[in-house]
């Protein structure tokens, strides 16, 4: 598999009047061509942000990006200018967000903002931008397209404002395609259609979608990765399978619990406490204060990652053999 974007030890921090939120604190993270990769985690566990610094969308005033890579073909996204990042940004890497009516424009129909998406960054004739706006709308599943092309976002319903999101992310056939919270504003049958839509897309267009959301459920509907984030890390990732069905993270484990399944006889358990105050993160694991396993070596080292299965790490010390030669041996907490 050929890797298209790789996330290489990622920090980012936000100034803030109650001081410095750690919002990303070392994620790495490997994108591969034709994938669905699906990002979950609770709220503010640093989801967007990563997604925004892929973009460099990030608040200029705030963000600050203090260390890492983000490596899209022989580019590091972080060290361009953002003249060179606007020719990237809807071209190769396109975005869409949670809510379609922020990004639409209600004095323009839905033609002229396809059709401006795809000429500011294509050199083609207008009757080419045309065509390539009605193949759009077809594509995600709009009827009567040449009709619709006239109309203003305000006539469509949610579920096609979504889709049209989507056909203005395509417009310009980007490698990837990264989609923060798409289905969250939507009821759960329009969330459905919307998901297969996704997964049609990238068959007839081969785009590597980045998907992010909170829903165990949509991760099983598409993933075909999973990347669980907490407190500003990736604390698992793997196959589908491997996280549904050999979850390894207490976390992960955790979330599972936490979601009703199809398959789930056993009782839904919420996972106790809160995500860590990222003004003043742990020094070990950021999982350790709702953590039933913890162990003293928890609160005083950050775990690294390890290769459970080839296509499976996680960052826990429960599976880490070092874990044991540590200074901290005692599974005991407290009497450190
Ligand atoms: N502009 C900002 N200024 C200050 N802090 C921010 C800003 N944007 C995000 N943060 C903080 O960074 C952390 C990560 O936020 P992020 O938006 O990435 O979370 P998320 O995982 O996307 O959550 P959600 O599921 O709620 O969208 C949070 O603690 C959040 O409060
Ligand atoms: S490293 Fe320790 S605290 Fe963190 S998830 Fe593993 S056992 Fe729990
Ligand atoms: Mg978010």
């Amino acid at each position: 598999m050929k890797k298209v974007l790789q996330i290489i030890d990622l920090h980012v921090s936000f100034r803030t009047y109650g001081g410095s939120v750690q919002a990303v604190r070392g994620v790495n993270l490997d994108v591969y061509e034709n994938e669905t990769l699906v990002i979950v985690g609770e709220s503010g566990c640093g989801k967007s942000v990563t997604s925004q610094t892929m973009m460099r969308l990030l608040p200029a005033y705030s963000a600050r990006v203090e260390q890492g890579e983000i490596w899209f073909r022989d580019k590091d996204l972080l060290s361009l200018s953002e003249k060179e990042m606007r020719s990237i940004r809807g071209v190769d890497i396109s975005m869409i967000f949670q809510d379609p009516m922020t990004a639409l424009n209600p004095t323009l129909t839905i033609g002229d903002q396809l059709m401006e998406a795809a000429k500011e960054h294509q050199k083609k004739t207008k009757k080419q931008v045309k065509e390539a706006a009605i193949r759009m709308l077809d594509l995600v599943g709009i009827p009567q397209p040449k009709e619709r092309l006239k109309q203003y976002p305000h006539q469509f319903s949610g579920g096609m404002r979504q889709r049209l999101m989507i056909a203005m992310a395509l417009i310009c056939e980007p490698h990837v395609l990264i989609a923060d919270e798409p289905t969250t504003a939507l009821d759960v049958t329009i969330q459905a259609q919307i998901l297969e839509l996704f997964k049609d897309i990238q068959k007839k267009t081969g785009v590597t979608i980045i998907l992010i959301t909170h829903d165990l459920g949509v991760v099983a509907q598409v993933a075909d990765r999973v990347a669980v984030m907490y407190g500003g890390k990736v604390v698992e990732i793997g196959t589908r399978r491997d996280i549904f069905y050999n979850p390894q993270h207490p976390y992960t484990k955790g979330l599972l619990h936490s979601v009703p399944r199809l398959d789930m006889k056993d009782e839904l358990i919420p996972i106790e406490g809160s995500p860590p105050d990222l003004f003043a993160p742990p020094k070990g694991c950021p999982y350790t204060e709702r953590c039933q396993e913890a162990m003293k070596v928890c609160d005083h080292l950050m775990p690294y990652e390890t290769q459970c299965t080839q296509t499976h790490t996680v960052h826990c010390w429960l599976q880490d053999e070092r874990a044991k030669q540590t200074i901290f041996t005692s599974t005991q907490r407290g009497s450190f």
